[in-house]
């Protein structure tokens, strides 16, 4: 399993009874995870002490309830700001195990850009949110810009799409939070399998292609996207935008029963086999910091060029 290990302003401190207890900066927030089957005891100087609590509904959905937290906060990861908000459906704005997948895009950026001097990388992240994956690559390129006082001289550009122009918006105030704001970044609010098609039409390439699609969708037109039907064809589809020489290519799913062998099989047959390279994919997980385990999150399919 590849494990989110490297926060600090973040930590899982248990979890119990179909919840989880974490710390997001200072405040402790317990939010309903499928994934916690066990009935574990609840120690109370840990379970005592919360800022917010969401009930799932037993009519689907579920509710806030606050006991004390601000309305917005942020937290770090590495060079990196996200503000936070508790809003629908349990969301906070950020899906923390990301990080691991954002210090692996990092990594390839960071020696394909030492290898290939002059050389620009397009990046497209699909399905986007509030950014965490962009403001990651965007941050990689920022460090190796060419012109110190100059954002826009970073040999790496970002396009972000994303179907809710609240997410949208919300991730330019992460980039901005970040120090980004004048980072080579192209906002999008569109339904990605359009934006994917009118993309081949244009003829535009990617040298690095995201997408952390949802079970269940809808593009900003009422496009309905169920993973299961969606994702074959639609990253066949991102294919034939990839770029002669690609560098890397992530997909992530947090649709229960998406086994990653599912998503290696994918990825061998539609971009292994045509431009060699690596493909892996496993769990992705949060260490779990009062018992020592470690919480399933979802599953990542990564694919990577070889030099
Ligand atoms: C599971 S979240 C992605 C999580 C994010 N990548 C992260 O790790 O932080 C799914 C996102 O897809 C967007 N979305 C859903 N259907 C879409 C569509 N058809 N086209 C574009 N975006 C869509 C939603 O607005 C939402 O922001």
């Amino acid at each position: 399993m590849w494990l989110a290990d490297n926060w600090k302003d973040y930590e899982v401190l248990d979890c119990s009874e179909g919840e989880k207890l974490e710390r997001w900066g200072k405040y402790r927030l317990l939010r309903p995870d499928p994934q916690v089957i066990w009935n574990t005891p609840k120690e109370p100087s840990l379970w005592g002490k919360l800022n917010a609590h969401y009930h799932r509904s037993t009519k689907g959905g579920g509710e806030w309830e606050f006991f004390d937290l601000p309305e917005q906060w942020s937290i770090g990861y590495l060079d990196l700001k996200f503000n936070l908000k508790p809003f629908s459906f349990k969301h906070t704005g950020l899906f923390p195990e990301q990080a691991v997948n954002w210090d692996w895009m990092r990594g390839i950026l960071k020696e394909a850009i030492s290898k290939n001097p002059g050389r620009e990388f397009k990046v497209l992240n699909l399905f986007a949110y509030t950014g965490g994956a962009t403001l990651a690559c965007a941050a990689e390129g920022y460090i190796h810009r060419a012109n110190p006082g100059d954002g826009q001289s970073s040999p790496i550009s970002v396009t972000h799409v994303d179907a809710s122009k609240g997410m949208v918006n919300w991730a330019k105030e992460n980039a901005a939070s970040s120090g980004l704001a004048d980072a080579p970044i192209r906002y999008l609010v569109d339904d990605c399998q359009k934006f994917v098609e009118r993309e081949i039409r244009r003829g535009n390439r990617y040298d690095a292609i995201i997408m952390d699609p949802p079970s269940y969708g809808r593009g900003p037109k009422g496009e309905i996207w169920k993973l299961e039907e969606s994702l074959f064809p639609f990253v066949e589809l991102c294919t034939k935008i990839l770029s002669e020489k690609p560098v890397f290519f992530l997909i992530n799913s947090y649709t229960t029963g998406l086994q990653p062998a599912v998503l290696s099989y994918m990825i061998n047959y539609l971009i292994a086999k045509r431009f060699g390279g690596k493909t892996e994919a496993d769990e992705i997980g949060l260490p779990v910091s009062s018992s020592g385990l470690v919480l399933p999150c979802g599953a990542s399919g990564r694919w990577q060029m070889s030099y």
